[in-house]
């Protein structure tokens, strides 16, 4: 069965790598916007399997992440009849492309620029920052990045705030091999939403909630036990003061709060500021954690609905869908080359 690309929709393309657990800020600023968006484009939702492993991973958890995050995308509410999930790994062409973009578009005057490598590989290697134990595989990261949306006139990419840059990188390469080589790529645009495309830690309001951080009380996991997210919100970093207000930089921790539970809830955040008039903090956080606990109650139930076999014939299913639509793209790529 082939993609049915020929309708008048646009593309969107998008991916979480299956590495570390999977929290609330992936969830606010990229799975609650892929779900928006299934009804009104064609939607491609990919799991990154070959990013994660940019960095050591167990190999009996990385199989286990790989199918749990096709869970979360299916609790969180994408639809498989609509939109295609599938693994990267199955689709060869993400590859093989990422090593010609390599050679054809990405410089390394391009990725000494990304701030993600520069962040992730000072966290492994603090005290060598050149990256002496850092992959190969993590700095070139933005192009394996670029090659995954471009296989599929991608028109736009929802994304959370940390991959906006890796977006544009993505642009620069399809227009850099289509000057060089002739016209094949179609440059994306990024889609980042207004509210929730960064969530801040809960230990620390100064760097974004990660996957990768060191102690579980930066995030909420979507696999959290309720009570567990409860006390974690309870314990979570405040402000000097004691009114709620939405305020980034006098209060940057009761303004990640506020944005968690105005999203969560559905409550606009002038809202929640006049609820929780003259009531203090105690109140009002003990106020988003019956949410999240709602929130993840509800997650939960559907997530643990799904079956590993299910989830299998889901990827299988996404793969056969796509990949033709992956060759036809890398076939005109070669062409380009003179690879025949
Ligand atoms: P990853 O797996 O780190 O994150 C998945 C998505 O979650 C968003 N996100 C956040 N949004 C708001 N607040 C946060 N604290 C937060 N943390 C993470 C990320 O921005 C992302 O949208 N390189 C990508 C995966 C990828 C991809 C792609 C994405 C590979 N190929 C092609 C789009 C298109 C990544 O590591 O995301």
């Amino acid at each position: 069965m082939e993609l049915d690309m020929k309708n008048n929709k646009a593309t969107v393309f998008s991916g979480v790598q299956p590495s570390g657990v999977l929290h609330i800020g992936n969830y606010l600023g990229a799975l609650a916007q892929w779900v928006e968006m299934q009804n009104q484009y064609n939607c491609i939702f990919c799991v990154v399997d070959y990013h994660a492993i940019t960095v050591k991973q167990e190999s009996q958890e990385l199989s286990r992440r790989i199918l749990d995050v096709v869970k979360i995308y299916l609790a969180s509410g994408i639809n498989p009849e609509q939109a295609v999930i599938f693994q990267q790994s199955d689709i060869t062409a993400h590859t093989e492309l990422a090593w010609i973009l390599n050679c054809a578009a990405a410089r390394l005057a391009d990725l000494n620029k990304m701030t993600q490598f520069k962040d992730k590989g000072a966290k492994k290697e603090p005290a060598c920052p050149a990256g002496r134990s850092v992959s190969v595989g993590l700095y070139d990261y933005p192009v394996l990045m670029a090659a995954d949306i471009l296989l599929y006139n991608t028109d736009l990419v929802p994304v959370g705030d940390d991959q906006v840059q890796h977006v544009e990188l993505c642009r620069t390469l399809a227009e850099r091999f289509n000057r060089d080589y002739g016209q094949v790529f179609k440059a994306p645009q990024v889609a980042v939403r207004k509210q929730g495309a960064r969530i801040m830690g809960l230990d620390d309001p100064t760097k974004k909630m990660s996957k990768s951080a060191s102690s579980p009380a930066n995030y909420i996991a979507l696999t959290d036990a309720p009570e567990i997210a409860a006390k974690k919100i309870k314990r979570a970093v405040t402000d000097s003061g004691s009114e709620v207000k939405f305020d980034q930089k006098q209060k940057p921790a009761l303004a990640n709060l506020l944005t968690i539970y105005s999203l969560l809830a559905g409550i606009k955040i002038k809202e929640l500021e006049e609820n929780y008039k003259g009531k203090g903090y105690g109140e009002f956080k003990n106020g988003l954690a019956e949410e999240i606990k709602k929130f993840l109650r509800e997650f939960q139930i559907k997530y643990n609905s799904f079956t590993d076999q299910e989830v299998k014939q889901i990827l299988r299913d996404g793969a056969d869908k796509i990949r033709p639509v992956a060759n036809k793209t890398l076939k005109r790529v070669k062409n380009k080359l003179g690879i025949i």
